[in-house]
């Protein structure tokens, strides 16, 4: 495998808003973008799928979350209607139309309620650009989370090599350069970046416990660029591992100012929250 993504321009400490800021805003929106950026962000969070019609939105679930999500007509929707259509099973068109701000998130008291929608991943790099140069703030980067799962190969999402040509095909429109990174729990769309543009730099994403350092380096078969496990996973010997591999530790997702604060002695790189306020003093 060819060497990894290279991070020049990046800052030293990663302030990452996770879904925007999830936990003031309606999570993956263009308001919830520009208000972690607003607050202290430097990097921000997206998960994407690909509709039926081909187009790269953002949403983490591959469904209608039926906690925060509004059909068009007003009706709410029910656990059959959710998983009636996948995003992938729609055109975008009417995706759009679900408005996944205006109910709230039960999860996130301190959410803003506003009417919102699903952006598709071209746009949201472009409101967050004119919004950054604007108000005369450090361009910002976008940690891009491809949504796949081999189980649902066809029904959330089609082949990775597909999913990660769409992506590249909206990404490099944009005049962001490396101002991005793609990141994933399945290997597979990784190891497709990588083959396919080995210039990107690349996140993996872990949340399980089973697996050392070394075990995922290996399985994925290159050494990704960041390192991101779920942050009760790390510990010194975490620090230790990724130092040694060269990858910049990111965990995900932090809370709450103590933990922050630990897994900052400990020594991570940067920190993925639903509530970039927290890391204004890093
Ligand atoms: O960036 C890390 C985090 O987004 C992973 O979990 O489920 O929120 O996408 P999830
Ligand atoms: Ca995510």
């Amino acid at each position: 495998q060819t060497a990894g993504g290279a991070m020049s321009g990046y800052p030293k400490f990663f302030k990452e808003g996770h879904r925007g800021t999830r936990g003031l805003m309606p999570e993956n929106t263009i308001p919830s973008m520009k208000k972690a950026i607003e607050i202290g962000a430097n990097f921000i969070e997206v998960d994407v799928y690909l509709s039926k019609d081909g187009q790269v939105l953002i949403a983490h679930d591959p469904f209608a979350n039926i906690a925060i999500s509004t059909l068009p007509d007003g009706r709410s929707i029910s656990k059959d209607s959710a998983k009636l259509y996948t995003w992938h099973q729609m055109n975008y068109a009417d995706i759009r139309r679900i408005d996944v701000g205006s109910k709230g998130n039960p999860a996130y008291p301190q959410q803003q309620k506003l009417a919102a929608y699903m952006p598709l991943l071209g746009e949201l790099i472009d409101s967050v650009e004119a919004f950054t140069a604007a108000r005369k703030l450090k361009p910002t980067i976008y940690n891009i989370e491809i949504k796949s799962n081999p189980k649902m190969e066809g029904v959330y999402q089609p082949a990775p090599d597909v999913l990660v040509k769409a992506i590249m095909d909206v990404v490099s429109t944009k005049k962001i350069g490396n101002r991005f990174y793609l990141q994933s729990f399945d290997m597979r769309p990784l190891q497709s970046a990588r083959r396919l543009y080995p210039e990107v730099i690349i996140g993996f994403l872990t949340g399980d416990a089973k697996h050392s350092v070394d075990e995922n380096v290996k399985a994925l078969g290159f050494r990704p660029d960041i390192y991101s496990p779920a942050y009760q996973l790390v510990n010194a010997a975490t620090v230790e591992a990724c130092k040694k591999h060269g990858m910049k530790l990111v965990p995900w997702t932090v809370n709450t100012a103590e933990e922050i604060d630990k897994l900052v002695k400990l020594g991570v790189n940067g920190i993925i929250t639903d509530y970039p306020n927290l890391l204004s003093k890093y």
